[in-house]
């Protein structure tokens, strides 16, 4: 079966001057981070097709499965201002951490082409991924029956 959802990405990447934008907001969305649990601290942004950008940070609670992680936070805020057409996402953490599998599957929400890039804070080396090839044969919409 085939669907849109599942076809190639094509979307071209964003600039660089775009990229180091994203980059360095989820880099300072970090400082945000509520995390007296793990301490493990991160920072993420969206970036829009328009250029604008939307930070996000993980929120811990000490009821710990009730943690929102930073791409999340950055997804729904985003959400909640009205924007969704979300073109890459950067993720900030000691060691460059990749999204967890939740995240991957919430971002898949808005398309399976987003940009992921993840920075190490300590030495910003940066990498980039498709979502698509972070979450293959991902579950959508498409496999409800009633869609
Ligand atoms: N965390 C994120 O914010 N994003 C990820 O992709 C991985 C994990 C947070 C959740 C929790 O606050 C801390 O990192 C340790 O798991």
């Amino acid at each position: 079966m085939t669907s849109a959802h599942h076809s190639i990405p094509e979307m071209d990447a964003p600039s660089e001057d775009d990229v180091s934008r994203l980059v360095q907001a989820a880099v300072s969305a970090r400082d945000h981070a509520y995390a007296p649990h793990s301490h493990f601290y991160v920072g993420a942004a969206v970036l829009l097709h328009d250029g604008r950008i939307i930070p996000g940070c993980n929120v811990e609670n000490a009821s710990y499965s009730l943690t929102q992680c930073a791409e999340r936070v950055a997804v729904t805020s985003a959400v909640a201002a009205g924007y969704r057409n979300f073109w890459a996402v950067a993720i900030a953490s000691i060691g460059g951490a990749m999204p967890c599998g939740a995240c991957r599957q919430v971002l898949a929400e808005f398309g399976m082409d987003i940009f992921v890039y993840t920075v190490d804070v300590i030495d910003g080396e940066r990498q980039m991924r498709r979502l698509s090839d972070l979450l293959p044969d991902a579950f959508s919409n498409s496999d409800i029956p009633s869609s």
